[in-house]
């Protein structure tokens, strides 16, 4: 071996090793588990009357009225899921995002401090070109440990 491989070597092993240590860190400060499955896709609730836990803790709520007139404002409340998520430094909601459609419309970024509750109220108008039409209030959530959910609310615009 010469001195160019034992160079390479020795900074390859040093850079695992620091990676290791770096995980087992993590591992010590935030005991938890991820499951990765929850990453591959958005997220929801399967069957609405047989809701898992995580469906029940992840789940955007929302609460619009069913009937909106085009130009007036009305308000959209979002709850984190039916059993309020934990808003810990080890487990938190990192954004809520609120959609019309498929256009965006609001988002709120939380800290993991803990000195918010992930709710939100956005006031929404719908315009005039939606007159006779049906609007999808979409929510996104981002769970740090249980990825992406989605929930949605139709408002006639009448
Ligand atoms: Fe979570």
């Amino acid at each position: 071996m010469n001195r160019r491989m034992v160079l390479k070597t020795a900074l390859y092993g040093g850079a695992a090793l620091a990676f290791g240590n770096r995980v087992a860190a993590a591992k010590e400060h935030f005991p938890v588990s991820v499951n990765e499955g929850l990453f591959q896709n958005i997220n929801r609730i399967k069957d609405p009357a047989h809701m898992t836990g995580l469906e029940k803790k992840h789940s955007p709520v929302i609460r619009a009225p069913e009937k909106a007139k085009p130009g007036e404002v009305f308000d959209v409340d979002i709850v984190i899921g039916e059993i309020l998520h934990p808003m810990g430094p080890a487990h938190w909601i990192e954004y809520l995002q609120l959609n019309l459609g498929n256009e965006p419309c609001g988002r709120i970024d939380f800290r993991s401090h803990g000195y918010l509750k992930p709710k939100a109220r956005f006031s929404v108008v719908a315009g005039n070109d939606l007159k006779g039409k049906t609007v999808s209030l979409v929510v996104q959530i981002k769970c740090n440990l249980h990825g992406i959910w989605e929930n949605y609310r139709n408002v006639e615009v009448v």
